[in-house]
């Protein structure tokens, strides 16, 4: 049989390959392409790929083609050695000897299945090995240079094919968790805006009844102490319904072209007590010149002193908080990044940060960051958190560069 392949046939295959992307950006696809054309490139019974899970040092299987569910169903495949082989080597490996290769981790399954020989071709970006793609064959054979040589070429496109693919869908599942975060927290807000409608309107009546009284209460009545808390707690009953209203139905942002860092400049300087008294360090990276923004400067103070409050209250003895300001790598947002290296977020908690009244804090309202949210959001903008607990936490606001001036600093 005439092992070589023509020009035609690869240039085909490759053209799958980057096909297969345009059409549809999911890994799995891109994969299947992958090993059904090899497989049939080199007239193959079956061939496989593994990526590498950088966290399992385990090769799990991502694509398969021709190959028993029987078979798949082995697992795990541990890296150490085919990695380090791929890495080394960086090149075909043939292994003739599936019985005695300690590469082959399932030999006697193999040698059911029909396998008589492989052949592993590193899936590298970068000199990164990402993975391996494994091809099966039923008897022995050579391989001529030219077919090595097409194989690695495969390999290489779908690594490119793979690393571009793996990034799109990571930006999908991050903006699905930000549609379901945003869908979720309508909801919550058009209810806590119901309750806080039909609330407001007795509070005011306890309010200015009870102050009413407390007026005309002797100095030294017995009333006079109840009154007191109850004209106290009344009145912060009153804050916590306006910041859920202000929540709920945020205002226009009166939008003004505004230099983002002067706004920190401003919150840090009203929490500059909170920092002294505490002992906290403060670092401060500000990016200048940062490109002016379309915002609320009350509302966006308001962001600033939230996040920061937080941090600070995150950290209970000795530790530092960071603010950094900077323009996105896309340069279509200003990014402010406020972190701590405080107690950090609970993995179970993190769902529910952002949702009225949650809060870990004896005297939180839990209004914090759900009032941020409302407030970035009306600004067309994003807020993302990550956090280690025990480490501290890390909280993104990223707010849109006006069009016209996006546009005037691509040009520059
Ligand atoms: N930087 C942080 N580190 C650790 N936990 C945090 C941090 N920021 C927020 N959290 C968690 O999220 C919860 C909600 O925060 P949020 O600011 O909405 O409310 P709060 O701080 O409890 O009360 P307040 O309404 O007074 O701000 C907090 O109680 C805390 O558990
Ligand atoms: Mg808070």
């Amino acid at each position: 049989m005439d092992q070589r392949i023509d020009f035609e046939t690869l240039y085909n295959i490759l053209g799958d390959i980057s096909a297969s992307l345009h059409s549809d950006a999911h890994v799995k696809d891109v994969l299947e392409t992958m090993v059904m054309k090899s497989a049939q490139m080199l007239n193959a019974k079956c061939a496989l790929i593994r990526i590498l899970n950088p966290k399992t040092n385990q090769l799990d299987l991502r694509a398969a083609y021709g190959l028993s569910d029987h078979y798949l169903s082995k697992g795990p495949v541990f890296s150490e050695k085919i990695i380090t082989d791929l890495c080394q080597q960086n090149r075909i490996i043939i292994i003739r000897d599936i019985f005695n290769d300690p590469r082959v981790q399932y030999p006697k399954e193999a040698w059911a299945e029909g396998i008589r020989m492989m052949l592993d071709a590193p899936i590298t970006f970068k000199n990164n090995v990402l993975g391996i793609l494994r091809i099966h064959f039923t008897e022995p054979r050579d391989f001529s240079e030219e077919e090595l040589h097409y194989l690695i070429l495969i390999a290489e496109r779908g690594a490119a094919v793979i690393q571009r693919a793996q990034i799109i869908e990571m930006q999908e599942s991050r903006y699905d968790q930000l549609a379901l975060q945003t869908e979720k927290l309508s909801a919550l807000g058009r209810m806590a805006a119901g309750i806080a409608h039909e609330i407001n309107n007795p509070l005011a009546g306890i309010l200015l009844y009870s102050s009413n009284l407390l007026k005309k209460a002797p100095k030294e009545g017995p009333f006079r102490e109840g009154l007191e808390i109850i004209v106290q707690e009344t009145l912060r009953c009153k804050t916590i319904i306006q910041e859920l209203l202000e929540f709920s139905r945020p205002s226009e942002p009166k939008a003004v072209m505004t230099n983002v860092n002067h706004v920190i400049e401003k919150a840090l300087h009203l929490l500059e007590n909170e920092f002294r008294l505490r002992y906290i360090r403060l670092e401060k990276h500000l990016f200048d010149p940062l490109p002016d923004l379309l915002i609320d400067e009350n509302q966006m103070k308001q962001i600033f002193v939230n996040l920061l409050l937080n941090a600070i209250q995150a950290i209970e003895e000795q530790g530092t908080v960071t603010i950094r300001s900077y323009v996105s790598p896309d340069r279509k947002n200003v990014a402010i990044d406020v972190s701590d290296t405080g107690c950090g977020i609970p993995p179970d908690h993190m769902p529910k940060i952002f949702e009225p009244f949650f809060s870990t804090k004896a005297k939180g309202t839990g209004l914090g960051l759900t009032v941020t949210y409302g407030i970035v959001q009306k600004h067309g903008g994003h807020i993302y958190t990550s956090s280690q607990p025990k480490q501290g936490t890390q909280f993104t606001v990223e707010l849109p560069i006006p069009s016209g001036l996006h546009q005037r600093e691509m040009r520059r």
